[in-house]
């Protein structure tokens, strides 16, 4: 982690600055993969998350460490896993709950932006609808799910499904998609080009995720 990088995670780890810190237990600023790599953007963190204080620790993150995992990554080496939220956003209940609109942008623009620019990530990777409309106000999962979408001058997201959202459909047709999503995460990133290389991922991955299919299907159907 450069130092610039620990100085801004000690800030986000004390962070008091919305009333998302009333219900916390703390403070999940989210893990660090190399810079210029890939960074994997979720929505909050939830229950499981709030009490362990990283990303995706949850059978969501069991999923996205399986997928990642099927095409030869893993989060201890090769990716960033950041939320836009840092903070648990809870109901009085005590349950989760989807944060709202402004919660995002607040937190959003105050942290996520700054360890995005610190890290220069070739690849964005947003996991949901609620990560897609922090980048993309308003953009659709079900119309942008498998696009690499240029939401700045300079800036791509590759716009993808939440695991949750897999693991409540459970369908083959979904996971399969799925598989052909983190194919063509793997080939964006390991292309030169971002935007060049895009039209031809297609079809390669078509092929690619067939063979990863089984085991992650095996696992979680
Ligand atoms: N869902 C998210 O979006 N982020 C997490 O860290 C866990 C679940």
């Amino acid at each position: 982690m450069t130092r610039e990088l620990e100085s801004l995670t000690k800030k986000i780890l004390v962070c008091e600055e919305c009333h998302l810190k009333l219900g916390r237990t703390q403070v999940v600023p989210g893990i660090y993969g190399p810079q210029k790599s890939i960074c994997i953007v979720g929505e909050a963190p939830g229950y499981y998350e709030d009490q362990q204080g990283f990303p995706f620790v949850g059978k969501s993150g069991e999923l996205l460490d399986n997928m990642l995992k099927g095409i030869g990554l893993t989060r201890e080496k090769n990716v960033s896993i950041l939320n836009v939220i840092k903070c648990r956003p809870t109901t009085e209940n005590g349950q989760n709950r989807t944060p709202t609109d402004s919660e995002l942008r607040f937190c959003g623009e105050r942290w996520l932006e700054m360890q995005l620019s610190l890290l220069s990530p070739k690849l964005i990777v947003t996991l949901g609808g609620i990560a897609l409309k922090f980048f993309i106000p308003s953009g659709k999962v079900t119309q942008l799910a498998g696009q690499l979408v240029k939401f700045d001058e300079l800036n791509h997201i590759f716009v993808t499904y939440h695991p949750a959202y897999i693991l409540r459909k459970k369908t083959l047709e979904m996971m399969e998609e799925y598989n052909s999503h983190f194919e063509q995460i793997l080939s964006l990133y390991q292309s030169e080009t971002l935007e060049q290389d895009f039209n031809q991922v297609t079809e390669r991955d078509e092929q690619a995720s067939k063979k990863t299919n089984q085991k992650s299907l095996k696992d979680f159907l």
